[in-house]
């Protein structure tokens, strides 16, 4: 068997909020021989997200840290800041994080960060997309991986994924739909990144 050399591989955080759907599909990427990434720690803002749970079975480092801990915004992310500064990541990949970053912080990381978002943006920043998606009539909705900046849902987009919006969709059936897209999206877009600029 051949053995995989972790160390040839540019180093991920990942930063959940909840389920980690997205978080699997990339643990599950880092897994195969040939895939450019090994995912070094995971950071939640909550410590009841699924998502933490998943990365603990896969054997990946993770910390909790609760903004309800901390007294203020910047003190919540100076933690993070903190624990990040140690891990030293190459990347790091918002995955459902649920928390706005600061622009010192997006500064401090610039182009080194990457969001996955569900909907086709520019369409749609912020929340609630396939309601927006399905209100406005469109015929087509998806998702996009995009580069972090300090304006909300609207860094520099690195791909993005469409789908077909049927006549009989609801706003779950429209979610489930995008959410089978994004996994695929985003262990694409982390490849697509790391293969152009490591
Ligand atoms: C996804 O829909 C993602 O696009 C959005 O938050 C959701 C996270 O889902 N940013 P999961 O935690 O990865 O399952």
């Amino acid at each position: 068997m051949t053995e995989i050399d972790m160390n040839a591989r540019a180093s991920v955080v990942v930063m959940i909020s909840g389920r980690g759907s997205n978080l699997a599909a990339l643990i599950a990427a880092c897994c195969q021989p040939d895939y450019p990434a090994t995912i070094v720690g995971v950071i939640s803002d909550r410590e009841d997200a699924g998502g933490l749970k998943i990365a603990e079975a896969a054997g990946i480092d993770t910390v909790a840290l609760q903004r309800g801990d901390f007294v203020s915004r910047s003190a919540h992310e100076a933690a993070i800041l903190r624990h990040l500064i140690k891990i030293d990541p190459d990347l790091i990949c918002l995955a459902g994080y649920m928390r706005i970053l600061s622009a010192d912080f997006v500064n401090r990381y610039q182009g080194k960060i990457l969001n996955i978002h569900p909907s086709l943006l520019p369409k749609y920043p912020g929340l609630n997309t396939h309601q927006r998606a399905l209100d406005a009539g469109d015929k087509e909705h998806g998702c996009t991986v995009h580069f972090v900046d300090e304006a909300l849902d609207a860094g520099p987009v690195v791909a993005q994924s469409v789908v077909r919006i049927e006549p009989g969709d609801s706003e779950k059936s429209l979610a489930d739909k995008v959410l089978k897209i994004e996994h695929a999206l985003y262990v694409d877009a982390v490849r697509k990144v790391l293969t152009k600029f490591t």
